[in-house]
């Protein structure tokens, strides 16, 4: 069977092809390579000994994303990860945001729209729920007004899926919002590659233990949580990879109840900014440099999933801790940097 995984070679994207490839799933991959090497395929090739089928193609050219499909008609489902996803990016330039995030979508679904049956999971944020009133966060608590394009694009597009799966019930999706994916492969044949410097933390962590960065920035520690430093729930990205092939086959067996729906994806369990820092310490045996510094604007005080929902209705579960995800990162981080 036949999955078209667009953005493929980057971070989810391409731990999700090990795991459809791992299932027995044939894949296609588009990347337009903006933010990710040719030699991602080669690390997913090394993990599952299946090349997958590439093609390098920009998903803005409407007329050739109308061609893919000619070309592929027997493509059972899509899981959509392409997009840009810097926050800072976002702000200074929101139409590259809007176009790169939104017009690419508009295209896909118009394809699928085509389609006597079709699948659709989508890569969504934990950032639509903003600072959240009730922590653990369940997929019922209400969509916050967006800090940025970036989340802005998020939940426009949710929107943009759930009118069209309203009015086109050929269509089936699933959107996952995603907690913080942090981690690698544990073989290190593939992780995250941030170009320039990292805006998130764990590579920004790792980098800094490597001698890359002279000092981690610590955001603020005067925010109202146990040792003052902000909360994320930092969800291994091979947890979050099989969360996707697991939404799939729920869409394959018909197993969803409406052909729209939405799932929290972390772990449950809420970490520190010092307590990854601490985790990172025991796992690499380094010492880290760091300082506490400003709070960055935007930044929201706590945020954890209520995974209670997925847990039940996609029978799956996040394994790793906190502590199997910083070994893998760093084991990443060590191999990249040799
Ligand atoms: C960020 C984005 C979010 C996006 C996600 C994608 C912001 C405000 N939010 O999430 O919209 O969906 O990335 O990956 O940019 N930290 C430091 N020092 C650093 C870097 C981070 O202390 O150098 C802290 C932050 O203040 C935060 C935590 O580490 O408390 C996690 O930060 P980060 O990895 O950037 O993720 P989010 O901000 O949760």
């Amino acid at each position: 069977m036949k999955i078209l995984v667009t953005g493929g070679l980057g971070f989810i994207g391409s731990h999700t092809v090990v795991e459809l490839q791992q299932k027995g799933f044939e894949v296609v991959i588009i990347d337009n390579l903006s933010n990710a090497g040719i030699e991602v395929l080669e690390g997913i090739t090394a993990i599952t000994g299946k090349v997958p089928e590439f093609v390098k193609m920009d998903l803005r050219d409407k007329q050739k994303v109308n061609q893919f499909f000619r070309d592929h008609s027997d493509i059972e489902g899509v899981i959509h990860f392409a997009a840009s996803k810097a926050v800072g990016e976002s702000v200074e330039n929101p139409l590259l945001y809007y176009e790169n995030n939104i017009s690419t979508l508009v295209y896909i679904l118009q394809e699928l729209s085509k389609k006597d049956r079709a699948r659709f999971i989508f890569s969504s944020s934990c950032t639509v729920y903003g600072q959240a009133d009730e922590l653990p966060i369940t997929e019922g608590a209400p969509v916050k007004p967006a800090e940025s394009p970036y989340g802005n694009t998020k939940q426009v597009g949710e929107e943009i899926i759930r009118d069209t799966c309203n009015i086109n019930k050929n269509l089936e999706a699933i959107a996952l919002r995603y907690f913080n994916p942090i981690g690698a492969h544990p073989s290190a044949h593939i992780g995250e590659l941030p170009i320039g410097v990292p805006q998130n933390l764990v590579p920004f962590i790792t980098q800094t233990g490597i001698g890359l960065r002279e000092q981690l920035a610590v955001f603020g520690d005067d925010y109202p949580t146990e040792d003052g430093t902000c909360i994320r729930d930092y969800i291994h990205v091979v947890d979050l990879a099989k969360a996707h092939v697991v939404a799939l086959e729920r869409l394959l067996n018909k197993k969803n109840k409406e052909n729209y729906e939405v799932f929290n994806l972390g772990t449950g369990r809420g970490s520190s900014v010092l307590e990854v820092i601490g985790s990172f310490e025991r796992v690499s045996g380094e010492k880290l440099n760091y300082r506490i510094a400003e709070r960055r604007p935007g930044d929201v005080i706590a945020a954890y999933a209520d995974t209670t929902k997925a847990n039940n209705e996609l029978g799956w579960k996040a394994q790793s801790s906190l502590d199997d995800a910083m070994t893998s990162a760093w084991k990443w981080e060590q191999k990249i940097r040799k």
